[in-house]
């Protein structure tokens, strides 16, 4: 048996829903994580500072007992936030961050920005205050194929928003494309990005081949191999512009696996067991506390973790459970499809 301790990590970018599915995922990403960035992409979304603090206070409520962890919250961004109340928010310590998603790009991101000169001003004041703006980088154009929509996105949209606003703090979410990698690698200062566990694991094959696989499915989707490779350089490789945010995203079975099912992966489970799988087999698992714990506080300005978390690897494979229960129906967990020997408490 080996053992592993790294600094309790965070998660830079999670969904964790409301009502029945809060209260079923919290406590798996509360087990191994001390704080993540909550995404606002609600029913309807959280962008005022008062719908922030309401939702902050149903996820304090949904704590398992003697949990340790905080929420980080956004604000979703739309065309008619108020700077003001943004400012207020940020300056109060309840908001870390806003979220940019354009209209349409992914799930209940119908509120998004379609108009980016509108938003400009929240932009300013954004960089006057130094709160980061994390990036769903997308286009929605749909002459735009979607296998190509996260470079196009760069070009047209997230280049010209940073030569505009010098001194922008800008997260990108979830890269899937050794182009995001690239982008963020070419950049002086003010650029970091976040990478999921399960884009170092699967490519668009195992979404496709031999039958469609609707818990692989997300956004921004799986691209070919030679990506997953850049990103599994990029996390494991020691840049601190590289860091986890797992877009564990759950959905009910029965919203995934139909005719048109949601985009999203449920990795809170087995996440950190995952993430040493990849970086053992990448020869980096001294490397795994930096993308975990330590390059994530450092991009956002904050102490990395004083507890910790252990991982374990033993000589027979981590049965992980397939699937959670929760009061609106069971959610898969993501099955890397491959054994693992690590596990966590
Ligand atoms: O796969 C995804 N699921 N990508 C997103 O951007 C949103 C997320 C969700 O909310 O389900
Ligand atoms: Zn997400």
């Amino acid at each position: 048996m080996t053992t592993l301790t790294i600094r309790r990590p965070d998660d830079w970018h999670l969904h964790l829903r409301d009502g029945a599915m809060l209260r079923a995922v919290l406590p798996e990403t509360a087990r191994h994580f001390a704080r993540a960035i909550i995404m606002p992409n609600l029913v309807p979304p959280v962008v005022t500072g008062a719908e922030a603090m309401a939702y902050r206070g149903r996820i304090m409520a949904a704590l398992p007992d003697g949990a340790d962890f905080t929420p980080l919250m956004t604000l979703y961004l739309t065309e008619e936030t108020d700077p003001d109340d943004l400012a207020a928010a940020h300056a109060s310590g309840l908001v870390t961050a806003v979220k940019l998603y354009p209209a349409g790009a992914t799930t209940n991101s119908a509120s998004g920005v379609q108009d980016f000169d509108r938003v400009r001003p929240v932009l300013e004041k954004m960089a006057e205050i130094g709160c980061p703006l994390c990036v769903h980088g997308e286009v929605t154009d749909p002459d735009v194929d979607i296998f190509d929509r996260e470079a196009v996105f760069i070009d047209r949209v997230l280049d010209p928003i940073r030569r505009a606003t010098p001194g922008l703090r800008v997260v990108m979410e979830h890269i899937t494309t050794s182009d995001g990698v690239d982008y963020v690698r070419s950049a002086d200062r003010d650029l970091g990005a976040t990478i999921t566990t399960h884009h170092l694991i699967i490519n668009r094959n195992h979404i496709l081949v031999g039958g469609i696989r609707p818990h692989y499915y997300c956004l921004p989707v799986a691209k070919r191999e030679t990506h997953r490779l850049a990103l599994r350089k990029a996390a494991t490789g020691g840049d601190p512009r590289f860091f986890l945010g797992t877009d564990s995203a759950p959905h009910v079975d029965a919203a995934k696996e139909t005719g048109c099912g949601c985009a999203g992966c449920f990795t809170a489970t087995n996440t950190m067991a995952l993430l040493a799988h990849v970086f053992e087999a990448e020869n980096a698992l001294d490397r795994l506390e930096g993308f975990a714990a330590l390059n994530g506080p450092a991009f956002y300005g904050l102490p990395p973790n004083e507890t910790t978390l252990t991982l374990t690897k033993s000589d027979t494979p981590t049965t992980f459970p397939a699937k959670i229960e929760t009061g609106d129906g069971p959610v898969t967990v993501f099955d890397p499809g491959f054994p693992v020997y690590w596990s966590t408490p």
